[in-house]
């Protein structure tokens, strides 16, 4: 009997030899995620005896459409009634001769996952990632250990298969893509694979109407979907975010520009912006300061150090930094004055403040002046190094109630958002020739900037 696999495409191979604890596979739509995990499944259940799988989706309708059917047709035999594995209804898995064990299963609610907990499966596999919450990734990591069914040795691993978006999309955007880890978390552990339908030379060659589908999807579903662009995801507040084009590297700021501060102060989170304006209009974020836990005179102290000599036009503030406070009868203004910092009072009308961030982060055509070549530019470039601007900044949502508002839950993201939104609605973005109203990103998947970042990791293997 043998198993056919047919021909696996260069990052379906990765995925397969890849060895890491937690190994991801995203991006776009059809990449060929689920055809692979499902061959690296049946692999590793004849490779390695005894081993237990569980594969998980968040709906038994999900399941069955995505997996049963396809598995069964994988582990069949030309000889009729022979098979590579038998699947058992009941219990919803594929038995193989040595041991081995796909267990197919889903968690349509936050608590179905708890039904895993106490089991013991050297693989997990999570289909559709993103869909699954924080919470219910943590709970499989419990179950992810030796069952003791193996004589082998093998490290236990979880595998993850994912498009950008869903109730899922920020913790796996921390692990894959952002690659924010905890202490306790080993960067080794991870692996990510980006995924494009434009590799999937199946799909491109008997379905390009699918591609075409998903051309049509409207902008940001489009940039997820079809480019795997993490940046972007439904009810995200500026989809318009574009890392390729709004974080530069750092560079060295001419003596003439006009510097800017502005700042949200609060002992959870004192949040800074350092901006330079050059003389075309364009303003440059380019330090920041996230700290929690600073009272006034530390806070003042933290700015100051990073101040240094230069002059700032201004430096903006959220008007409530002058109410007075009850008990010393001062305000926050007023001791940042006695630290010789003096604030400039910025509007928190939120919706007005908003539209200000989205006019300077609006991405527009225009052209070279010297050699006419058109290009697109945005007002707003923010140096590589201010990592928490450029973290929360495309984790804004809408706000359910008021969709002209960013909702303010989660809390995190929202304070060095609101210092950029202090500055913007301070100093309005200047326009430029727009030479193309229609916003066109032609995007070259070839020297797509976002999967080139990963590049070294995919070396690694
Ligand atoms: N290496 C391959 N050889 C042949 N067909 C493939 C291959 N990889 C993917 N496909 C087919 O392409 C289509 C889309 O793949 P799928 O795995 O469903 O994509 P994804 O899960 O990434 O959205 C499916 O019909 C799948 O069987
Ligand atoms: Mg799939």
């Amino acid at each position: 009997m043998t198993l056919d696999i047919g021909e696996l495409y260069p990052k379906q191979k990765l995925f397969c030899k890849a060895t890491n604890k937690y190994i991801c596979y995203g991006g776009a739509r059809g990449g060929g995620k689920s055809h692979v995990s499902r061959i690296k499944m049946s692999l590793l259940a004849l490779n390695y005896p005894g081993i237990q799988i569980l594969l998980l989706r968040r709906t038994l309708q999900e399941l069955r459409e995505n997996h049963v059917l396809q598995l069964q047709k994988l582990l069949k035999t030309n000889i009729p009634d022979k098979r590579i594995a038998t699947y058992k209804e009941s219990t919803k898995e594929f038995l193989f001769p040595n041991g081995s064990r796909i267990k197919l299963g889903y968690c349509d609610n936050e608590n179905d996952v708890l039904q895993y907990q106490g089991q013991a499966y050297e693989v997990i596999v999570l289909e559709e990632a993103t869909h699954f919450t924080e919470f219910q990734f943590q709970t499989l990591t419990e179950s992810n250990r030796m069952s003791g069914n193996m004589k082998v040795k093998f490290n236990p691993r979880m595998y993850f298969t994912c498009n950008p978006g869903g109730v899922g999309h920020t913790w796996v955007k921390r692990l894959f893509i952002d690659k924010d880890y905890k202490e306790t978390e080993n960067p080794e552990d991870y692996i990510f694979i980006p995924s494009l339908v434009f590799e999937n030379k199946y799909l491109m060659e008997n379905d390009p109407a699918y591609v075409r589908t998903l051309e049509n999807l409207p902008e940001d579903r489009k940039q997820a979907m079809l480019y795997g662009n993490w940046d972007v995801f439904d009810g995200q507040f500026f989809p318009e975010f574009r890392r390729s084009l709004h974080v530069i590297d750092p560079f060295e700021l001419p003596k003439n520009w006009n510097r800017y501060i502005a700042l949200d102060y609060g002992l959870d989170m004192f949040a800074v912006l350092f901006i330079a304006l050059d003389t075309k209009g364009h303003a440059y974020v380019y330090n920041e300061i996230h700290k929690s836990n600073l009272i006034v005179s530390e806070a003042r102290q933290v700015l100051k150090s990073i101040m240094r000599h230069y002059n700032y036009i201004h430096k903006y503030a959220p008007p409530d930094l002058w109410n007075r406070n009850r008990d010393t009868g001062k305000s926050t203004a007023e001791m940042f004055r006695e630290g010789g910092i003096d604030l400039t009072k910025a509007s928190n009308n939120r919706v007005a403040g908003w539209l200000a961030v989205k006019e300077w982060l609006k991405i527009y055509k225009t052209r070279n002046e010297q050699t006419g070549e058109p290009y697109e530019d945005s007002n707003l470039k923010i140096f590589s190094n201010c990592v928490n601007l450029i973290k929360y900044l495309p984790q804004l949502q809408h706000d359910e109630k008021n969709p002209n508002d960013v909702t303010t839950e989660p809390h995190e993201p929202t304070h060095i958002t609101d210092a950029l939104r202090y500055f913007c609605v301070s100093r309005t973005s200047r326009t430029h020739e727009i030479i193309d109203k229609e916003k066109t990103f032609n995007f070259d998947v070839e020297k797509n900037t976002h999967y080139v970042d990963y590049g070294e990791e995919i070396e690694i293997i």
